[in-house]
């Protein structure tokens, strides 16, 4: 089986302030690469001690949580989970939350391509993945997160009538992902090169690195797909 490459945090000799905060000043909002393999199937439960008809969603690669904060405090009766592999970025991410109000968020250190270790079958809801890392030299395309393996294994975690959203500014990666998305089991709902004159934009939150491309004129890419 595969497995991720993540250095484990207890065992960082000299941990940064982001480090130490993941099980120190957030310990009840963070949870590390170990202790997240404890709750498969069982988030709801044991995390956001939740009933198990309760709507939980995954944003993967939060960044600093500007979507994340924003989707958490607009939706207080969904448990929402954003997966950061940076130590800064998931802080960040989790103290953005926090500080607007949120109890129902939880930031998770893990690699998202090996998300099948800490989610069950069924056991998502709908998946935001917002500007990926692109991968832009060729011999390195092979890391992107959209690959037809990871599409099979997500579409079996998340439950029927879920979403998966998509947005990259990378023309050569949304043109790859489209492909895979189209060949994957995935419905198709919408799709556009052009985020921000489309009906989409309309309710669409900007994200960090969002801002930072719009602020370049650069076009940004969208797929919103369901699982049947
Ligand atoms: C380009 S940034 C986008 C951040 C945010 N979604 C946004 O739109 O502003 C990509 C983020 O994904 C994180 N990331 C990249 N690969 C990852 C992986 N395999 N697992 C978890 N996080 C990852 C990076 O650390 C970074 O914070």
């Amino acid at each position: 089986m595969k497995r991720p490459r993540l250095l484990l945090t207890r065992k960082i000799p000299t941990p940064t302030y982001y480090v130490a905060a993941l099980n120190g000043e957030f310990n009840d909002w963070a949870i590390d690469e170990e202790e997240c393999l404890l709750y498969k199937g069982q988030w709801r439960k044991k995390v956001f001690k939740a009933n198990k008809k309760a709507t939980l969603d995954l944003e993967l690669g939060t960044g600093t949580g500007t979507h994340f904060a924003h989707y958490a405090q607009n939706n207080p009766d969904h448990c929402v989970i954003g997966i950061e592999r940076k130590y800064k970025p998931l802080i960040q991410t989790i103290r953005r939350a926090v500080n607007a109000g949120c109890t129902n968020a939880r930031g998770v250190r893990y690699h998202a391509d090996f998300i099948s270790d800490i989610f069950a079958k069924e056991e998502l809801d709908n998946v935001f993945i917002h500007f990926p890392d692109p991968w832009v030299k060729k011999r390195k395309a092979k890391n992107r997160l959209i690959q037809p393996e990871f599409l099979e294994e997500l579409y079996e975690m998340q439950k029927s009538g879920a979403f998966l959203e998509f947005k990259t500014d990378d023309k050569n990666y949304y043109k790859e992902a489209l492909a895979r998305f189209k060949k994957s089991k995935y419905k198709m709902i919408d799709y556009t090169e052009d985020l921000h004159n489309s009906p989409w934009a309309v309710g669409n939150v900007i994200t960090q690195f969002e801002r930072i491309f719009l602020n370049q004129d650069i076009k940004i890419n969208y797929v919103l797909m369901m699982k049947e």
